[in-house]
């Protein structure tokens, strides 16, 4: 019999919680940082615990996104490991995976043990570092076992980390180990160069091109891979002939790819400016279709000021954190999707794909992240309740249907009622486990 130390026992009554599978009015029992029960009537099992009444509020796993950037070190200005993790809590996420292309890059041990250290200092949610990839540090990253996965920018994007030759590209594809996920930015980078030459932004062929040799990489390496912000239907007809071949793909589909449009373009001016691009109508409906064969929404959350977005050379990239969530429960009242589909691309799937110990269930043994929403407030996205550092969002004025109301981080109150309640420092990284769930 395990003594229970019952001054650290919650229990959190009566919220209906939100599973891949269904929804059920359950009671979650913490103690510590874990999920030690779920099930009715839990307070007669734990007479000691300190209760809090869920009635009438989902809840949901805390959401995983493994795409954000956090800007630091070097681009503070715009967000950092507090405001940027801040933003998570603020959407309902309660893990981000961190994206290397800061100033200066993640890409060896000294840079990543800098990143990691600022990080364990400031954030305020979970967290995990990619290091970058280059023409030639495929041995070094290789050897970074505290890197939650690689990233390759197969074409170029905010920063410079590139790898657009076949030499760098099958370095990488074959050393980093192959129980690792390998993310790539799959754009063709001669096809990117060739288009804006002509004054082009990124057709839909640059995705395409990327992608397809991407997975050939993949398959004729026999790895894994993880493609990131997939935008068009080719891309995920090309995804599904690879994984009836047998191949071990997974990807990521962003929000600002299924909820906004070329049309948002005209609107937004460079706002709207993000790599790959918005696309048209038809490839936006191809998403939505094809979320069934989508392992995850991502937000890619890539903060820049206003005045950057404004200026001669606006950077690419858009703020997301902490609209993801409501513009799915959005999504959910209006029929286009199901809360268990929610639960699936924003926790389940991500944990699973990514081997993260402990994360995206609510089931005994789990880290007691939680998300309780109040499923029919409606709101207005307003830049002036961001926590971002950059400000803005480019869905703001959207009126939404779903409001985070309270997040749970590993069984502490880190975010209430609109206000952060988690101390700097306050977040960990993940660590890989076994193939989960
Ligand atoms: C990202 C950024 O600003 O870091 N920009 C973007 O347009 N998506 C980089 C990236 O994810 O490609
Ligand atoms: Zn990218
Ligand atoms: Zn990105
Ligand atoms: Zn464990």
């Amino acid at each position: 019999m395990i003594s229970h130390d019952m001054s650290k026992q919650l229990l959190i009554r009566g919220g209906s919680i939100v599973t891949g599978e269904g929804i059920t009015q359950q009671d979650i029992l913490i103690e510590g940082e874990r999920i030690v029960s779920v099930g009715q009537g839990l307070a007669a099992e734990a007479p000691r615990a300190r209760q809090v009444e869920a009635g009438g509020l989902l809840i949901l796993p805390g959401l995983i996104d493994v795409h954000v950037h956090l800007r630091e070190p070097g681009g503070e200005h715009k967000e950092d490991f507090y405001t940027g993790t801040c933003a998570a809590l603020a959407g309902g996420v309660t893990t981000v995976l961190a994206m290397p292309n800061t100033n200066p890059p993640v890409i060896n041990r000294r840079t990543l043990k800098e990143a990691l250290r600022r990080a364990d200092a400031k954030a305020v949610c979970d967290y995990g570092l990619y290091v970058g990839a280059t023409e030639d540090n495929a041995e070094e990253a290789a050897r970074l076992g505290e890197a939650i996965a690689l990233k390759m920018y197969m074409g170029s994007s905010t920063g410079n980390l590139l790898v657009d030759r076949f030499s760098g590209q099958i370095a990488h594809f074959k050393t980093y180990p192959k129980d690792r996920i390998l993310a790539v930015h799959a754009e063709d980078e001669e096809a990117v160069r060739h288009y804006a030459s002509g004054g082009v932004r990124r057709p839909p062929i640059c995705a395409a091109l990327g992608v397809a040799r991407a997975i050939t990489l993949a398959e004729q390496t026999g790895r894994r891979l993880h493609l990131c912000h997939v935008s068009t239907a080719y891309e995920l007809a090309l995804i599904r002939d690879a994984r009836q071949r047998g191949a071990q793909i997974t990807c990521e589909v962003t929000p600002h790819h299924l909820f906004l449009s070329t049309e948002d373009e005209r609107r937004l001016g460079d706002l709207a400016r993000v790599n790959p691009p918005l696309r048209g109508a038809e490839d936006v409906a191809a998403l939505w279709e094809g979320l069934g064969e989508v392992d995850m929404i991502a937000t890619d959350h890539a903060p820049h000021t206003l005045e950057e977005k404004h200026s001669a050379v606006p950077p690419s990239g858009m703020p997301g954190l902490e609209t993801m969530l409501p513009l799915l429960l959005t999504a959910v009242h209006e029929g286009r999707l199901s809360l268990p589909d929610v639960v699936r691309l924003t926790a389940t799937g991500p944990a699973r794909a990514f081997r993260l110990a402990h994360k995206g269930a609510i089931a005994p043994g789990y880290d007691a992240d939680l998300t309780l929403v109040d499923f029919d407030a409606e709101w207005v996205i307003d830049n002036s309740s961001l926590y971002t550092r950059c400000g803005w969002s480019p869905f703001a004025g959207r009126t939404v249907r779903g409001r985070v109301v309270r997040v749970y981080l590993r069984g502490r109150l880190a975010f209430e009622e609109g206000r952060v309640r988690a101390a700097p420092g306050s977040g960990r990284t993940v660590r890989l486990g076994q193939a989960q769930i």
